[in-house]
């Protein structure tokens, strides 16, 4: 994809990667991504935002040979996370009279982690401002989005946020605008669950923090811009400041059928309620899918054996991800079967200390339900619907 123009003097230099599945060898990423990188002409002078990934790092070089970019006086690293920040000693050995501008913090991390050289920082306060002549630069810090040294870049001639990885979406597409709402939609939400969730108060301080700026156009460095900022602002606000809904979430594994029967009748038990439930079979699950269900719901109740004394590991990895992600839930419970014993609710309740739940009664049975397992299951059910029903989750 060749460089693309914005507005007069501002383009897309980035780059889109279709083919990547796998974000910090840890993340899916069933549509691949992109690592948006701006580049910005003022009447005197010249700024890039961001780089990319250093697997990109020919893209971007290509872009800004092909807009005969002689000079840029500076590159903006608006985070320190090598998606956008790897690319940077490339861009800084091309343009030696570059300074790189970051905050304070950012500095001292791009030092470890790229091996900066020193004297090429410009560090900037909050609100601080530099001129293109033309065009003004804001820079906005913004801890904790996700890591902490992160700031956004506003021009405010134009009305564009660069908010690196806030508001931004694992998305590879052609069209640099949201074209598809709901397509997107899914996409950023799933990319809040998964990276921003775990810092949700700071999320909700530095929505505050930029209500008051006018917006015409979002510039993430992943997924495509938005030219209605106001989808992706309201649906972080709902995200980060909403309340649980009437959802249950029920990752489960089960490795002979009891606990998958359990399920079954559990699944049917809350829909009777008017309960909604989302269940994950966690041997074949998206993770990130788990992740982005757990954003909006009230309760997660996890179905898992006892094996080796213990839950099964797929249960593990689905607790420590609800942990780690410090999903909003308010309650949570167990359900699954056990041979001859074990401390399978010990263990995993043990592992969700960041979740702030309300532990309901569990149903560990042994061996396959029997009657008196159906009704523990019914008085489960109903004790979440109540529950839910008494804090007005709907
Ligand atoms: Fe897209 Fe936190 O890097």
């Amino acid at each position: 994809m060749k460089p693309r123009e914005i507005k007069r003097g501002i383009y897309f230099v980035g780059a889109v990667d279709w083919d990547r599945r796998l974000f910090d060898s840890l993340i899916p990423l069933p549509d691949g991504t992109s690592y948006n990188s701006y580049l910005i002409k003022g009447s005197e002078k010249t700024a890039l935002i961001d780089t990319v990934d250093p697997t990109m790092e020919p893209v971007l070089v290509n872009h800004l040979d092909e807009l005969k970019v002689k000079n840029i006086d500076y590159v903006i690293a608006n985070h320190a996370e090598q998606d956008h920040s790897g690319s940077i000693p490339r861009v800084l050995e091309k343009y030696p009279e570059a300074k790189l501008v970051c905050t304070p913090r950012c500095k001292g991390m791009l030092i470890d982690l790229l091996l900066v050289a020193e004297d090429r920082f410009i560090t900037v306060e909050d609100k601080e401002t530099i001129s293109l002549g033309n065009r003004t630069i804001e820079f906005i810090h913004a801890p904790w989005v996700h890591w902490p040294e992160t700031m956004l870049t506003y021009l405010r001639e134009d009305k564009i946020l660069f908010p690196c990885d806030f508001f931004g979406s694992h998305l590879a597409t052609s069209n640099l605008y949201v074209t598809d709402e709901g397509q997107v939609y899914e996409a950023a939400k799933r990319y809040y669950a998964e990276i921003m969730m775990p810092f949700r108060t700071n999320i909700q301080k530095n929505l505050e923090k930029i209500k008051d700026y006018p917006i015409d156009i979002i510039a993430p460095s992943h997924g495509p811009m938005y030219d209605k900022p106001e989808f992706i602002i309201k649906a972080y606000r709902d995200w980060a400041f909403g309340e649980p809904k009437n959802i249950v979430i029920l990752p489960y594994i089960s490795m002979h059928g009891s606990t998958r029967r359990m399920v079954a009748y559990f699944v049917e038990a809350l829909a009777q309620r008017g309960v909604t439930v989302k269940q994950f079979d966690l041997t074949v699950t998206d993770l990130g899918k788990l992740a982005m269900s757990l954003v909006d719901a009230a309760t997660i109740v996890i179905g898992t054996p006892t094996v080796l004394a213990g839950p099964h590991p797929g249960a593990v990895y689905a607790a420590y991800l609800a942990n780690a992600i410090r999903a909003n839930v308010k309650f949570a419970s167990i359900i699954g079967s056990y041979g001859w014993g074990g401390k399978t609710v010990e263990q995993l309740v043990a592992m969700i200390p960041n979740l702030k739940v309300e532990l309901l009664p569990t149903v560990i049975i042994k061996g396959y339900p029997r009657e008196a397992d159906f009704g523990a299951l019914d008085n489960l059910a109903e004790t979440i619907a109540q529950k839910h029903k008494e804090q007005g989750f709907v």
